[in-house]
């Protein structure tokens, strides 16, 4: 397996309904991840990209949450009509998304 580029984290965590943490599965990381697993495959870039789902990344209550590595860039209340943009800008180009950038409060 070719070292990707680029490695993106979903987080997938579950918790029990009610929990005061909430959770990204709770928010849609479901269909987050299949979304991008989807353009993964459109594009055919497995040797640039690796999409993993992940457990609690920290800030619970803006997720879904995603983290790209190496840059160690965090998004929050990412949406499968996000990932297009993500692709082309970050995973790409470099250029991670303004516009979806965890606050300096949440990393
Ligand atoms: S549940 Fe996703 S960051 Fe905590």
């Amino acid at each position: 397996m070719p070292r990707p580029t680029r490695h993106v984290f979903v987080c997938s965590q579950q918790r029990p309904p009610g929990h005061p943490r909430g959770s990204c599965a709770a928010n849609g990381a479901s269909p987050l991840l299949q979304a991008f697993w989807g353009e993964l495959q459109k594009r055919q870039a497995y040797e640039q990209v690796a999409i993993t789902y992940s457990g609690c990344l920290g800030p619970c209550d803006g997720g879904p949450n995603v983290l790209v590595y190496p840059e160690a860039v965090l998004y929050q209340g990412v949406t499968p009509a996000d990932v297009g943009e993500i692709f082309d800008s970050h995973l790409e180009k470099g250029e991670p998304v303004q516009r979806l950038l965890a606050s300096a409060a949440a990393w």
